[in-house]
């Protein structure tokens, strides 16, 4: 397994994080642990939750993957072993069942999110405490473009975010913090107000990040370049798409998007579709698994500090790791940027 470093942190993560969200919801507790125990069988370092896990969310499976992760903490007594990063959610209609609707990412709100987290991973310290999403109008979650003319007044200032923040690290209860699913302009403002005022420096940002979603390219790759604050790159398999199960129509039982088809349908329009057959054709000719030839896809970036896999079975849980392993050829690399060039980011 190899290791990068973890912004400029004395962390070093394993490139394979293992994604959570499944956990409470498709996969039970006793298929995550066996999940985690493989993972920490491979050399995997770094597990990824937050505490609106499970998805697809609701209020009667909320906070149940942290639940889990804390249970296995538990059994195992393996906490010391593992780089934990959870998320704090950030304003939205959709998930006023937690806090009562007091979930801005105030100081308020970010204080009592940390210690229920705590409580439910069984441990007293995360290691990387993430801002799930920004709590102003910004492009995120499935699109590109900017929210022009938005209301800026309602924002809760970063300043007053990072703050807190900072003093969770002073008490302790986290070591470092991440943001996910930001922008440009939002990683540089958290480190301008990091420099000017003496606050905690972004670790990393935790954003979307495949052969299809690959709008990090176009403004943050830079950021990570010159900041030193890496790419955690989520739904790696675009939520499996890009295993080509769903290919010419077909609807695997039991799998994300027959589940839930609209929640996660930027990674099912038709350009994304078209996307997904030529890669497919791209896996065939060079004689490889389309999911390892995403996955390993994803190694080949340097501002990728490490990509959060997510699997159901045991069976593509350990086809996914060892991908990591497959380094692509110059090939199939030109292929995939032929394809790239002929229909860019069309799952943003
Ligand atoms: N910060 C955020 O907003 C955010 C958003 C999304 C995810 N994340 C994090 O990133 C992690 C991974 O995201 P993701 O689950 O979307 O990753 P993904 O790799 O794009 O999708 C994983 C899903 O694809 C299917 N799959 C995986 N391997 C497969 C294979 N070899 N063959 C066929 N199907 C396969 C499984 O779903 P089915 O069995 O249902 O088909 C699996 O749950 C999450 O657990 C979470 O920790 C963060």
């Amino acid at each position: 397994m190899e290791f990068r470093k973890l912004g400029r942190t004395d962390i070093d993560v394993s490139l394979v994080c293992l994604g959570t969200m499944t956990w409470g919801e498709q996969n039970t507790q006793d298929q995550a642990h066996e999940q985690m125990d493989y993972a920490v069988s491979q050399g995997i370092n770094f597990f990824d939750v937050a505490e609106m896990y499970p998805v697809s969310p609701r209020k009667e499976t909320y906070a149940q993957t942290e639940r889990i992760i804390g249970n296995w903490f538990e059994a195992r007594k393996k906490r010391d072993d593992i780089i934990l990063a959870t998320k704090v959610v950030g304003p939205g209609d959709f998930f006023n069942y937690v806090r009562d609707g007091a979930k801005r990412l105030t100081e308020k709100d970010i204080f009592a999110a940390v210690e229920s987290s705590l409580q439910r991973l069984k441990t007293d310290y995360i290691d990387l405490y993430q801002i799930h999403w920004p709590a102003r109008p910004a492009n995120y979650f499935g699109t590109l473009d900017y929210p022009d003319g938005a209301d800026l007044s309602q924002s809760v200032p970063i300043e007053e975010t990072l703050t807190a923040m900072a003093k969770l690290v002073e008490q302790g209860k986290i070591r470092h913090v991440g943001v996910s699913n930001e922008t440009p302009w939002g990683v540089m403002e958290y480190l301008r107000l990091s420099k000017e005022k003496g606050l905690p420096r972004l670790a990393s940002i935790q954003n979307p990040y495949n052969l299809m979603t690959r709008q990090y390219e176009v403004g943050l790759s830079e950021v990570t370049a010159h900041e030193d604050v890496g790419l955690l790159a989520y739904s790696p398999l675009g939520g499996g798409t890009l295993s080509g199960k769903y290919l010419n129509g077909q609807k695997p039982e039991g799998a994300r998007m027959t589940l839930w088809p609209d929640r996660f349908s930027r990674f099912t329009k038709p350009r994304a579709q078209d996307a997904v057959a030529s890669y497919a054709e791209i896996a065939k000719k060079h004689g490889l698994d389309m999911s390892q030839m995403a996955l390993a896809y994803l190694k080949t970036k340097t501002f990728v500090t490490s990509s959060i896999i997510g699997a159901t079975t045991m069976e593509t849980l350990k086809s996914n790791i060892a991908a990591y392993d497959m380094d692509l050829s110059d090939d199939v690399l030109a292929d995939i940027e032929a394809a790239h060039q002929n229909n860019p980011t069309p799952a943003p």
